[in-house]
């Protein structure tokens, strides 16, 4: 599974409950963090460097947690490599479709996520008469990171990329960043009780296990496993914040050069 930093942790502890048999390898790029406010190109180029560094680990299964680097390179590297490889984006909006009563979904993402315009072909794709209203939300991942998740100027923010959607009458808002879990409790006080929020989180551990136990390659039950991490950014920080997105024992971490990752690459 790999990230653009620390908020994929919140897909890994997903799956960690999900999956308690499988092992995990998690990277996460810190030291390239944020992908928001990167190009499609740029975001490619790195998912592709990672995607090929974690394959040669042998992984059965390849989950791209990152929303941004979901939207730019899913097809891109299925279409590249010969690897069973799921992402965020469609999961959860096949769910935001079964949930949504009035066909009025909201998106809330980065800024290169929501340009991709990935959800809304996505949730299209599935019921061409829903009306999608999407929000681009820079800087929230980068302040969710930093740690402060209730300061005046995190609400404000919080609250500012809120209101757009809270005119257009959503009843379902796709949560469509690996950060934005973290201030699931902000964002339902200002949406209010009758909007459901969708976590890509579950959906994507959901899709994981099933694609595993349909392509007969799960572990046994019962078995213990193991996980571990890697990350190109500086490894005591990693741990420090990646903690409160991990919500489970953190250890193992190793440390990848950038370097490293850019000889690698998908042709
Ligand atoms: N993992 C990224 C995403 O889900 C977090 C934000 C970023 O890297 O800008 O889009």
């Amino acid at each position: 599974m790999f990230d653009s930093g620390v908020g994929g942790l919140t897909v890994l502890h997903e799956c960690l409950v999900a999956m308690p048999a499988e092992d995990f390898i998690y990277l996460g790029d810190s030291g390239r963090f944020p992908y928001g406010p990167r190009t499609p190109d740029e975001i490619r180029e790195f998912a592709g460097q990672i995607a090929s560094h974690l394959l040669a680990l042998d992984v059965k299964l390849l989950v791209v947690a990152c929303n941004s680097a979901t939207a730019a390179a899913l097809p891109w590297l299925q279409e590249r490599l010969d690897a069973a490889i799921i992402g965020a984006v469609f999961p959860e909006s096949e769910v935001a479709v079964q949930i949504t009563r009035n066909r009025r979904v909201g998106v809330m993402a980065t800024e290169a996520t929501i340009a991709s315009d990935s959800y809304r072909r996505a949730l299209l794709d599935m019921d061409a008469g829903i009306d999608v209203f999407s929000q681009p939300c820079p800087q929230l991942a980068a302040m969710i990171q930093n740690g402060d998740v209730s300061s005046p100027e995190m609400i404000e923010a919080v609250k500012s990329y809120a209101a757009p959607l809270k005119t257009t009458r959503v009843d379902t808002v796709i949560l469509g960043c690996t950060h934005y879990p973290l201030v699931t409790p902000m964002l339902q006080r200002i949406f209010g009780s009758s909007v459901t929020l969708v976590n890509p989180a579950r959906e994507i551990a959901q899709l994981a296990a099933a694609t595993l136990w349909r392509k007969g390659i799960q572990n046994r039950a019962g078995r213990e496993g193991k996980y571990s991490f890697l990350c190109t950014g500086d490894v005591e920080s990693f741990i420090k914040v990646g903690a409160r997105f991990l919500q489970m024992p953190f250890e193992n971490v190793s440390k990848v050069e950038i370097s490293g990752l850019e000889r690698m690459g998908v042709a």
